[in-house]
């Protein structure tokens, strides 16, 4: 039950320097940081981070926004698609990010919920792109631009692991216990 999971604080939330706060979120709920730097990142590694695999699911997804919100477009989802990876893409070379690996209980869904929904106007207030973003998935793309969500989060365990090689030479990732690592421990004490 252990896991760990991928976060990227992205360009936007680094150029409006909230970095320190976001990380904080996870930090307060016993979250441990067992991997943290700055990364710009190669084309090679965006492609490998957003992969070809991404261009249908985000298509459908802002297909999804676009027709809820009335707005008539010609693109099919596979179009819309190409043009937000390609956009997504140029954003993570373009700028740093900050890659963090955390480890926690059930990390890879604990960390979903802290983050919140994919369109910053949909996602719940209390949440990391609810509280720091207004945006929505619509008006990013009818922008032709990648949505200013903030943060990346793996979606599964297995993306998890996938992208923790990725980003995470094992050297740079550290073992160690925490105080939250001490109570878990010692629960049968109590
Ligand atoms: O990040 P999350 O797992 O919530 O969403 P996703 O469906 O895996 O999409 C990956 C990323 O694509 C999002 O976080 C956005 O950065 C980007 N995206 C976008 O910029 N505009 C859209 N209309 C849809 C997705
Ligand atoms: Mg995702």
């Amino acid at each position: 039950m252990i896991e760990r999971t991928l976060i990227l604080i992205k360009p936007d939330a680094v150029q409006r320097g909230i970095a320190g706060e976001i990380l904080a979120r996870f930090e307060r709920t016993g979250l441990k940081i067992v991997g943290i730097k700055m990364v710009k990142a190669s084309q090679e590694l965006a492609k490998k981070h957003y992969t070809d695999a991404l261009i249908p699911i985000v298509g459908n997804k802002t297909k999804k926004d676009w027709d809820a919100a009335g707005i008539k477009h010609t693109e099919t989802p596979e179009q819309i698609g190409t043009m937000i990876v390609n956009s997504i893409r140029q954003m993570l070379t373009n700028h740093p990010v900050i890659a963090l690996c955390l480890e926690g209980i059930q990390a890879v869904e604990n960390v979903r919920k802290i983050v919140g929904s994919t369109g910053c106007k949909d996602a719940l207030p209390g949440t990391i792109r609810g509280d720091y973003g207004h945006v929505s998935l619509g008006y990013a793309s009818i922008k032709k631009r990648g949505i200013a969500n903030l943060i990346h989060a793996s979606g599964n365990p297995q993306e998890a692991q996938q992208e923790i090689t990725l980003w995470f030479a094992p050297h740079e990732l550290q073992t160690y216990k925490s105080a939250h690592d001490e109570h878990i421990l010692h629960l049968n004490d109590w």
